[in-house]
């Protein structure tokens, strides 16, 4: 079970205050339990885990297989909350060079549809030229145009190159039960399809067939990533006391640094095939509670890279940050140091030591050093990176989220200002039905 130690931001709040939530964060994990709150129609992921059927694994399984056993490469085409937990999650048990040295010969997983550049376009489509490749549309709307074009230029390409029917067996959709345009393609070309419920926003959706087909398909364990999930769940259900409910501490410590002036939350790592979990807690966290002119921003760093690039502002910089580390308890490979005859690096010191003892050294001492410089540092703590661990990570960060957002006096479950650039992109590009919008907007320039 993941541990939560707030110890380090004591310094600077205190543990009276955070345990002044009690009520607040009870109020807020029964809203989110009974429906009560705001954004109540999009709560569908709250027991998620514990809900899905054995049956529902299997055949995601059961269409993963299709894909694995037909693909060399496939591409998940989707955009925030549909693709980047299914990216966390095979980023954080990939081996980090599977590119260059695929011993087990799973699909190459690559992301498209998450932006528009022509260059990162036309290099994809030329590096799929001789590939065998299938491609998962995930849309919950079905009109993201960062999506719905990398799809169009994907479909064409896997039709013209393995022909009509290889096609409609390795594309497959996941998106609205009736309406948007991948409902449509899929149900007019036959792809097999998958539903987002309506119930789950798309960064709460990572164990729906959103996350769960494209982790499947790239070899890992759904059911034990479930299942984590699962353990969490409980672990920070409605009736688990505040002072025992690890998400409820979490919100409260993070509201309670907020209101001393705490304005940034940098989520810290030690393991680079953590960074897109950050990016996936970036998105659950900035667009659940950046809303009203309020909320903590969300940012986050790789260490120790980054204490190579950020690690002066975040010693030294404007004293309105606190981090929250992500500690690995034990690595997955060992490696240890060699002794070496001439020692011209003057690293004996280190010889027959774990590389990982290393590590856990400049986690520490970058506590120390940033705590002193001003940073509260609250620590997270995993066992390791299986799938068990990362499914109780990521549901413990959705729960903190709604219960955090509720103390916030936010309804986290929704992302109004998403839709603003939107608007003006279309008004640009004269989309039938901006009319107006676009007159507007050229006068404008
Ligand atoms: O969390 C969200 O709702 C968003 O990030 C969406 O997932 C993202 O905008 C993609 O939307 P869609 O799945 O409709 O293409």
């Amino acid at each position: 079970m993941i541990t939560l130690n707030i110890e380090k931001t004591l310094d600077f709040i205190s543990k009276d205050a955070v345990m002044a939530y009690e009520h607040q964060a009870k109020a807020a994990r029964e809203a989110l339990e009974n429906g009560t709150g705001k954004g109540s129609d999009f709560l569908g992921w709250l027991h998620l885990p514990s809900s899905l059927a054995k049956e529902f694994l299997t055949d995601i399984k059961a269409t993963a297989q299709i894909l694995r056993e037909n693909c060399e490469v496939v591409i998940v085409a989707g955009i925030g909350g549909s693709y980047l937990g299914a990216r966390a999650v095979i980023e954080a048990l990939s081996n980090s060079f599977s590119w260059l040295h695929n011993t087990k010969k799973d699909p190459v997983m690559i992301y498209a549809g998450h932006n528009i550049s022509e260059d990162y376009l036309f290099e994809l489509t030329s590096f799929l030229k001789d590939k065998k490749f299938g491609v998962i549309n995930i849309s919950k709307s079905g009109t993201t145009t960062e999506t719905a074009l990398a799809f169009r230029l994907l479909k064409k390409q896997c039709e013209d190159q393995r022909g009509k029917e290889m096609a409609q067996k390795v594309i497959v959709a996941i998106t609205d039960a009736k309406k948007g345009a991948a409902r449509i393609s899929a149900d007019q070309k036959g792809y097999r399809s998958y539903i987002i419920p309506d119930n789950v926003g798309g960064r709460f959706s990572v164990l729906t067939p959103v996350g769960l087909l494209p982790i499947a398909i790239a070899g890992y364990d759904i059911e034990k990533l479930v299942e984590g999930a699962t353990a969490m769940e409980k672990a920070c259900g409605v009736d688990v006391p505040f002072g025992k409910n690890l998400a409820a501490i979490y919100a409260a410590t993070r509201n309670e640094l907020y209101k001393n002036g705490k304005k940034i939350e940098i989520l810290v790592n030690y393991i680079p095939k953590l960074h897109y979990v950050s990016e996936w807690w970036k998105q659950l966290y900035g667009e659940s509670e950046g809303k009203e002119n309020k909320g903590i921003f969300p940012a986050a760093v790789d260490f120790s890279t980054d204490l190579h690039s950020m690690g002066q502002w975040i010693q030294e910089g404007e004293r309105t940050i606190y981090e929250t580390v992500i500690s690995v308890e034990n690595t997955n490979h060992k490696l240890t140091v060699p002794s070496d005859e001439a020692n011209l690096d003057g690293l004996n010191f280190l010889a027959g030591k774990r590389v990982d003892e290393v590590n856990k050294m400049a986690e520490l001492g970058t506590q120390l050093a940033h705590v002193d410089g001003g940073v509260p540092n609250i620590r997270i703590t995993i066992e390791k990176l299986d799938e068990y661990n990362i499914g109780e990570l990521l549901y413990f960060f959705e729960v903190g989220c709604g219960i955090s957002g509720y103390i916030l006096g936010v309804n986290p479950f929704d992302q109004p200002g998403v839709e603003a650039y939107k608007k003006n992109m279309f008004a640009l590009l004269n989309k039938p039905g901006y009319e107006e919008e676009s007159k507007a907007i050229q006068a404008r320039l």
